[in-house]
């Protein structure tokens, strides 16, 4: 039995999260799912965005399911990363058959370090001036490095690029891309390129298709893994996994989008994915295939959320997928 400690969150992540567990249910796999708090509710509710009752609850747990914090973000979400020692962010960016996005037919992963960089909250005010720390390592940057050439071998993909600024930022991110040049000798039949974050940001809008996997450090991983999104469909699609030696994470890449929470239209194609990363994550391949090609079969057919031009509500949407596992 695998249990799974789920967390909605706030905003949308309440309404994605129904939709993910309304297809997860239907499946009848040996998960218990035990239901925690955390964000701006309950830092509302018990004085802490993210209580010590759930922080416990997700280290016992095989999995964390994860909606979407809102406010307090960085206490909840990023704070679980760095607690569960997830160090590896894997946010794929594939374009699924049938919609309309910028690029069809794109497929590309970012890989984001997850426990240091700017997020590690290292931030001190005084007297007007505000000072942040960032921590790069060569210990994490050879650990992140080595994943995401692990998962290019895996997934037999060709190319792994880093991202940095290592013209600017020449200790941090000089370590940074030093690292990912040795650990890319490892892999001589893997390719391997670099380039500065900026210029990295045009190629990705004009020409995505010359990357395949992407590395980089924590905060460009968040801002790059957004931009990948957009390529494909926007947010509502994009889902994500964070692992470690002992703890999982699966979260979508979106946020709590109070912009439209509330009123049932979120699309929980992202969450729904998410829960296939999971279904992955512990083997069962052939339901998150079954799944996927459901979603994919639902959106094809031109049944959609507002986000991408339909006008199906987020319930709708999830039940039009669960029709099709029947
Ligand atoms: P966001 O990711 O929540 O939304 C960005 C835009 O994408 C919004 O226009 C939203 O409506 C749209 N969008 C996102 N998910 C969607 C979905 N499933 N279906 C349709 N449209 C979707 O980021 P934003 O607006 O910058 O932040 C909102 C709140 O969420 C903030 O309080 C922020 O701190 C928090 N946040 C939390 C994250 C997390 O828990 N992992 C990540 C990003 C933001
Ligand atoms: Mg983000």
């Amino acid at each position: 039995m695998k249990r799974i400690a789920v967390i909605p969150g706030d905003g949308i992540g309440n309404e994605v999260m129904e939709a993910a567990m309304l297809i997860l249910e239907k499946l009848d796999l040996p998960f218990t799912f035990e239901y925690y708090d955390a964000g701006d509710g309950a830092l509302e509710r018990y004085g802490k965005a993210l209580p010590e009752e759930t922080l416990e609850a997700c280290r016992r747990s095989d999995a964390v399911l994860f909606g979407a914090a809102g406010e307090t973000a960085a206490d909840v979400i990023v704070r679980l990363r760095q607690e569960l020692n997830t160090f590896a962010n894997i946010r794929p960016a594939k374009a699924i058959k049938g919609i309309r996005c910028l690029y069809p037919g794109l497929d590309i992963v970012v890989v984001r370090e997850n426990t240091e960089c700017l997020y590690r909250g290292f931030e001190f005010e005084f007297d007007g001036v505000a000072e942040a720390v960032r921590v790069i390592t060569r210990r994490a940057s050879e650990r992140i490095a080595k994943y995401a050439f692990e998962l290019a071998k895996r997934e037999r993909r060709k190319k792994v690029t880093a991202l940095h600024k290592a013209n600017v930022m020449k200790k941090t991110c000089g370590l940074f891309r030093e690292v990912c040049r040795d650990v890319a000798s490892e892999y001589p039949d893997i390719e391997f390129n670099d380039y500065y974050i900026d210029a990295a940001c045009m190629y990705l809008v004009m020409d995505p298709f010359r990357f395949d996997v992407i590395v980089t450090t924590n905060m460009f991983g968040d801002i790059v893994s957004d931009l990948a999104a957009g390529l494909v469909g926007g947010l509502g699609l994009a889902p994500s996994a964070n692992v470690g030696e002992k703890n999982a994470i699966f979260e979508p890449v979106h946020g709590a989008a109070f912009d439209i929470a509330g009123r049932g239209i979120a699309n929980p194609t992202a969450m729904i994915l998410t829960a296939c990363m999971m279904l992955r994550h512990f083997g069962y391949l052939d339901e998150a295939r079954k799944i996927e090609e459901a979603v994919e079969r639902v959106i094809e057919s031109g049944k959609t959320t507002p986000d991408l031009g339909g006008n199906l509500k987020t319930m709708e949407f999830a039940n039009e997928v669960a029709l099709l596992l029947d």
